[in-house]
């Protein structure tokens, strides 16, 4: 009983699946192709899913692939908004439209429908032709813009002609050179590459008209554009750069390019930077008008100008790259340190010579027989001991010992008065001295008479104020003489 009923089960099921196998109909190429006749009574949808329907249109095939021939991808931008990224990321983000223009003879369908003017569709429609696989090959990350649908539109013409646009953002590698920061110009580019086809089948060019529009709207907050311009070319394919087919496909691919000239506004580091620093450049020098023995002062001043200009220095380096070559601006920052460390350095030098106790004997009031015994006291004395024994007029020097009090106060200049004040509140100073000639114990080096009688002393003191007086004009002047070179060749080289 049991035998004939499973017997009965298997028998039940085997026709089953023969009913299965009896329904598969063989799909022949010709069998439920869709007729195209009459197609101006079509939907323009129902339309296009006849014209590209499976059985013959095949998107996986180029539209050329039956001449053999290259498509021609004709490509245009236009570009409403670039945002150059911060220095330090070396990038740029583009929105912009990108439009493709290629011909696929499949597609035309003047004679079946010839009141039809135009398919005009989304991503739908995209979906059932052809379309070109390109890439951008120096891009950071990009997308397609738009809502749900995204922002695709491809219209197909009578003759076959397909243009397909579509809204992109995309952001941009742009590997700046910033040598000359921030007076540096940038080229950056924007690299459209086929992907799956070599350039045998698949040519892309530019549109012969304005291939890339700015919207007139466009504005860039920290460059100025300078210049654009657009290149096709090729880009050689090998096992290395592993396109399509990984070296068997070997061969040339079609790339576009379109490159941009920005130049940086320098506006915005001349009032932020450039411009402040000078003013603690400037700052830093009131110190030589400070008397040298003030130390409190002037080390203040030093050490906040230094500070103050360091602050303001590495406010303005944090938004950039940390690249290894050295950048304008960091010429300027190392000048700028450079000049603030000496004004600080002269400082001490000089306190320290006024803390000096021996007068020196000058030959002369110059600035090479005044640093040279400041600098090295000891041996410019034994050297002028030497000069002085064979000038064989060691008398005369020694008959006309007085105090270096007498000496400071005998020039009579403002200074001087100062000088004597000073001297006078440090007992310790008041060594006696031997002088020739009390009235130019201070200044002018150049006009004293050059005879072996010249001899002039001078009180540390008196050195010391002759130090500063010097720097007050040398150090505007060294620093006038930087920025002339600075600036000629940030804006000449
Ligand atoms: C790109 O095009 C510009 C202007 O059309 C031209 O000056 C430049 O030499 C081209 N560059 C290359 C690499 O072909
Ligand atoms: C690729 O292009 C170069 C010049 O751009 C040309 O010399 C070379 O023959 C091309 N290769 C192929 C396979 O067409
Ligand atoms: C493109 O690739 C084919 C092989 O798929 C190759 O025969 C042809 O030479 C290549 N063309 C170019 C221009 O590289």
């Amino acid at each position: 009983m049991f035998k004939m009923y499973r017997s009965i089960l298997i028998l039940w099921f085997i026709s089953l699946n023969f009913k299965n196998i009896k329904c598969q109909k063989p799909k022949g190429p010709d069998l439920d192709c869709p007729s195209l006749d009459k197609g101006d009574s079509y939907t323009q949808s129902e339309f296009l899913s006849r014209l590209a329907h499976e059985c013959r249109y095949d998107k996986l095939l180029l539209p050329s692939y039956q001449t053999g021939d290259a498509v021609d991808v004709h490509a245009s931008a236009y570009i409403y908004f670039i945002q150059p990224a911060e220095a330090h990321d070396l990038n740029f983000k583009f929105h912009f439209l990108l439009q493709l223009r290629w011909t696929d003879p499949r597609l035309a369908y003047q004679l079946y429908s010839p009141e039809r003017v135009k398919i005009i569709g989304g991503n739908d429609l995209r979906n059932q032709v052809w379309i070109p696989h390109l890439y951008m090959s120096n891009e950071q990350s990009s997308g397609l813009m738009g809502t749900d649908s995204k922002d695709v539109l491809l219209s197909i013409a009578p003759d076959g002609e397909v243009l397909f646009s579509r809204r992109l953002q995309a952001v941009f590698y742009c590997w700046m050179n910033l040598q000359k920061f921030p007076f540096d110009e940038q080229k950056c580019s924007m690299n459209l590459e086929s992907w799956k086809y070599n350039s045998s089948s698949l040519r892309l060019m530019w549109e012969e008209e304005t291939p890339v529009r700015l919207s007139p709207d466009l504005h860039l907050t920290e460059y100025a554009l300078l210049d654009y311009w657009t290149n096709e070319s090729f880009v050689k394919s090998d096992i290395l750069n592993m396109r399509l087919g990984g070296g068997k496909t070997t061969g040339n691919f079609s790339a576009l390019k379109f490159t941009f000239k920005l130049g940086r506004e320098v506006g915005y580091y001349l009032m932020d930077y450039f411009i402040p620093s000078m003013m603690i450049v400037a700052t830093s020098w009131v110190t030589f008008w400070l008397q040298a023995d003030a130390a409190a002062p002037r080390v203040t001043l030093g050490t906040s100008t230094m500070l103050s200009f360091i602050t303001l220095a590495s406010s303005q380096s944090k938004t950039l790259p940390k690249v290894s070559y050295i950048k304008a601006s960091e010429i300027w920052f190392l000048g700028c340190t450079g000049f603030i460390f000496s004004a600080l350095v002269e400082f001490a030098f000089v306190n320290t010579i006024w803390r000096r106790k021996k007068a020196v004997n000058l030959k002369e009031v110059s600035s090479k027989y005044i640093l040279k015994n400041a600098l090295t006291p000891k041996l410019a004395r034994k050297e002028l001991q030497k000069e002085m024994q064979s000038d064989s007029s060691p008398q005369l020097s020694k008959s006309q010992s007085c105090s270096s009090l007498r000496a400071g106060g005998g020039g009579g200049g403002e200074g001087d008065f100062n000088n004597f004040l000073t001297v006078h509140s440090m007992p310790a100073v008041s060594v006696p001295t031997i002088t020739a000639d009390e009235g130019d114990t201070n200044d002018q080096g150049g006009d004293k008479g050059k005879g072996a009688q010249a001899w002039t002393t001078m009180t540390p003191q008196d050195i010391a104020i002759w130090i500063d007086k010097r720097a007050r004009l040398m150090f505007p002047l060294l620093f006038i003489f930087f920025n002339i070179i600075y600036w000629t060749f940030v804006y000449c080289l």
